[in-house]
């Protein structure tokens, strides 16, 4: 058995007739099986390139390039939860806010919780400066992100 269903096969090769090229298939390729698994293993690298007619190592490299996929060995958890350290959350606390998050959660940014309910990530800027210091739960912005108001949305994402 592979990494990707027959479903996810299917859904990538509805997006041949979309694209100019294979080539360019492969970042909805690699977002599709990244926000279905959560990861993108080498097993689902050769098995997009397979699909695609490419050799995996482009497909490998197109991921490694964008930082945004966990490869082989991680995971995602169920909920990407990313503190903005750009300049302007940065002059409003945003190290002492991943810290506080860090803490709250028990793991270092780019880890997933014990649990599996939450990948703490770190971006740096995430369009949101007015209401710095800022974070972005999967692509939803929460704005003016007090250690309490860090708290309150931690405990609603582990009970999602
Ligand atoms: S610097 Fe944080 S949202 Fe722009």
């Amino acid at each position: 058995m592979g990494a990707l269903t027959e479903d996810m096969k299917n859904r990538i090769r509805a997006f041949l007739p979309k694209y100019p090229r294979k080539q360019a298939v492969t970042l909805p390729a690699l977002h599709l099986v990244h926000d279905e698994l959560r990861t993108v293993s080498n097993e689902a690298i050769v098995e997009i390139a397979e699909i695609l007619e490419l050799h995996p190592s482009e497909v490998q490299d197109t991921m490694t390039f964008y930082e945004f996929y966990k490869g082989e060995g991680q995971k995602n958890g169920k909920t990407r939860l990313w503190v903005c350290r750009g300049l302007a959350c940065m002059l409003r606390g945003a190290y002492e806010l991943i810290e506080h998050c860090e803490s709250k959660l028990g793991v270092k940014c780019g880890h997933t919780t014990e649990d599996g309910t939450i990948t703490l990530e770190f971006a740096e800027c995430i369009g949101a400066c007015d209401g710095a210091p800022a974070c972005m739960r999967e692509d939803v912005h929460v704005m003016n992100v007090t250690p309490e108001k860090a708290d309150a949305l931690i405990t609603e994402l582990k009970l999602k």
